[in-house]
């Protein structure tokens, strides 16, 4: 169908005509040399922005979550996160698979968990039978949870948690441009209790490839090494650094958009709705499967989540004006 509406995800969007220009004029060089200027650039004005000393550009956001995680914890230790994470649910075992390290999932609210939940699962024993815990590993917003904010001081306390019992902190803030931009919270403050932070390019933003992970120097080091062991060590990666570059002066402030664009749709199409609070809406169906095909005739994508919950992720390239159409096709679904 020619105008079909794709609200699976917000990673299917395609880089506008200004984003394409500034790749095709990007300046560029080698950056496994760290001689890229546009990649330099980027990392400088993301370490900046987010309170950070360093920060790495790496081609997806499950590389920045691992090559991160992999810093913090290594063979016979342990990662403490939520049970819905995508650092353990969609980035194929890797927390096991590249680092030998194991983790122990906690429940959350809409994957916001409490600092007593931590508290409840730090080992007090450094005995022989005891993984060693090395970092707690949080996400904000939360995709599973719909696109959740954690309350910040709920954040701060976790991050409290870990750090009096010697653990890390990671923030999977793929998606924490929707967190900043929704709540008025600098990025900043979002980041100052993390160790580690990875945010994506490619989500909201629309930039087709890419995602940073910034910390201190020392860890950035240490994650720039994991970059080149996993083969995400591009040369002339300015050509993707350059979309990112585009991406925050001209797509960061419009993802008030999108979180708009959610909660109409959630309005105007009588479903069990997760309360929406930015882009990604949830809702609970009888037969999310069938919805789905049901939609896909209408001309309108979206996921199913498990059997009985469906996903629609507003984006870039899904403007305000087209919620009325998405909605109408919906409802004759229903
Ligand atoms: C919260 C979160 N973290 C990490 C990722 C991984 O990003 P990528 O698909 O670029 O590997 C995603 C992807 O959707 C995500 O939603």
């Amino acid at each position: 169908m020619a105008d079909l509406i794709d609200l699976r995800s917000d990673t299917v969007t395609r880089p506008t005509p200004g984003m394409r220009k500034a790749m095709v004029a990007a300046e560029v060089g080698d950056d496994v040399y760290g001689e890229d200027p546009t990649v330099n650039a980027l990392q400088e004005r993301i370490a900046a922005l987010l309170g950070k000393e360093a920060a790495v550009w790496v081609p997806t956001g499950t590389m920045a979550n691992q090559i991160a995680l992999g810093a913090h914890a290594g063979q016979g230790e342990e990662v403490i996160c939520d049970r819905n994470c995508h650092v353990v649910n969609y980035e194929g075992g890797a927390i096991s698979a590249l680092w030998g390290a194991q983790s122990l999932v906690v429940d959350g609210a809409r994957g916001i968990f409490t600092p007593d939940a931590v508290k409840a699962v730090i080992r007090a024993n450094q005995g022989d039978h005891d993984p060693r815990q090395k970092v707690v590993a949080v996400e904000n917003t939360h995709n599973r949870g719909g696109g959740s904010i954690w309350p910040l001081q709920q954040l701060e306390a976790v991050a409290d948690v870990a750090h009096a019992a010697g653990l890390a902190l990671h923030l999977d803030g793929a998606r924490l441009w929707n967190a900043h931009i929704a709540t008025g919270i600098s990025l900043q403050q979002w980041c100052a209790k993390a160790d580690s932070v990875s945010v994506c390019l490619s989500k909201g933003l629309g930039a087709p490839a890419g995602s940073v992970v910034a910390a201190s120097r020392e860890l950035v080091k240490k994650v720039r090494r994991l970059r080149k062991r996993l083969g995400g060590g591009l040369r002339q990666a300015g050509v993707l650094a350059a979309a990112g570059m585009y991406a925050l002066d001209h797509h960061l402030q419009r993802l008030t958009e999108d979180h708009e664009s959610a909660l109409k749709l959630s309005q105007l199409v009588p479903l069990a709705w997760h309360r929406p609070e930015t882009n990604i809406l949830l809702a609970d169906v009888p037969d999310a499967p069938a919805l789905v095909e049901k939609a896909r005739r209408e001309g309108v994508l979206v996921g199913a989540v498990g059997r009985t919950r469906i996903r629609a992720v507003t984006h870039l390239d899904f403007p305000l004006s087209q919620v009325e159409e998405a909605a109408a096709r919906l409802r004759r679904c229903l």
